[in-house]
């Protein structure tokens, strides 16, 4: 079976479930789960119930598609996504996002939990993604194109929609939410980085760090989508924070400013949909 085939398959099953065609692909990252509940779902389908659906196994992560409205914005929510570092081939960790390319979304919003790398980061900090370095990380549209979804040969000068991200500013400013702006830099981990390798890192550029994100956005680009994002730093990265990183400080922070990180993305979204 082709990967068209099975994304095919998979949208055949979202399908028989329901026929909610979302304008924008909310992914959320660790930590920030909690968005989905706040929407009323119009219909939710598990992982579980997709053939050949890649399923998620970190603390953190719920495993289901959530459709519904913010505002007139009609969204669905991937609560909980799939990493490269436990274990799926990059096909299966881009299945989701293809897939809701399929449903019809046209834009993908992107969150995540990040380490802050860029000096004037504060922990709790939130960053718009204006750009994505990805060169450490296998690509991931490496294989046979999907014709069916986009070019051989993508372009990636502007990953992340200019308008979109202006969008996440300006809804920022009217909550005064403080946001930085950045390029996020993708790792596989499942380690955190070396002292060392985050010095390079910002030597080459990044302000954050974190292992999703960049995979997902090019094969959004690739297959026509437009891309925002917005990390959450939830720590300052190896070497720069005083103490050693743990998934539970990541979690702890992810969870102490989700009430103003859902505010800015369900209010984000719900401005853009003038635009959409
Ligand atoms: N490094 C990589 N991934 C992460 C980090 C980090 O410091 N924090 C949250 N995700």
């Amino acid at each position: 079976m082709t990967a068209y085939e099975k994304l095919q398959k998979c949208l055949a099953c979202v399908r028989e479930k329901t026929d909610f065609v979302p304008d924008v692909a909310l992914i959320l990252g660790s930590g920030l789960g909690a968005l989905a509940d706040e929407i009323e779902a119009v219909a939710t389908v598990d992982y579980h119930d997709i053939e050949g659906f890649p399923v998620s196994t970190v603390a953190g992560h719920r495993g289901r598609f959530v459709f519904g409205y913010f505002g007139k914005v009609k969204v669905v929510i991937m609560q909980g996504r799939v990493h490269y570092y436990e274990g799926y081939s990059i096909q299966d960790v881009l299945l989701p996002t293809r897939l809701m390319r399929l449903m019809g979304a046209k834009v993908l919003f992107l969150t995540n939990a990040a380490g802050g790398i860029n000096k004037s980061f504060h922990v709790g900090d939130f960053m718009i993604i204006r750009d994505h370095i990805m060169s450490f990380f296998p690509n991931p549209l490496i294989g046979a194109n999907i014709e069916e979804l986009g070019p051989r040969f993508p372009d990636m000068s502007e990953v992340y929609d200019r308008e979109l991200s202006k969008t996440i500013r300006d809804t920022a400013a009217r909550l005064d939410i403080p946001v930085q702006e950045g390029v996020y830099c993708q790792l596989t981990g499942p380690t955190y980085e070396t002292p060392a390798e985050i010095k390079m890192l910002g030597l080459m550029g990044a302000d954050s760090v974190g292992m999703s994100t960049a995979c997902e956005a090019a094969a959004a680009r690739h297959a026509g989508m437009r891309v925002c994002g917005i990390s959450c730093i939830t720590n300052l990265a190896a070497g720069i924070s005083p103490v050693a990183l743990s998934h539970q400080e990541v979690f702890d922070t992810a969870n102490r400013v989700a009430p103003f990180f859902r505010r800015l993305v369900r209010e984000s979204i719900e401005a853009m949909g003038e635009a959409l």
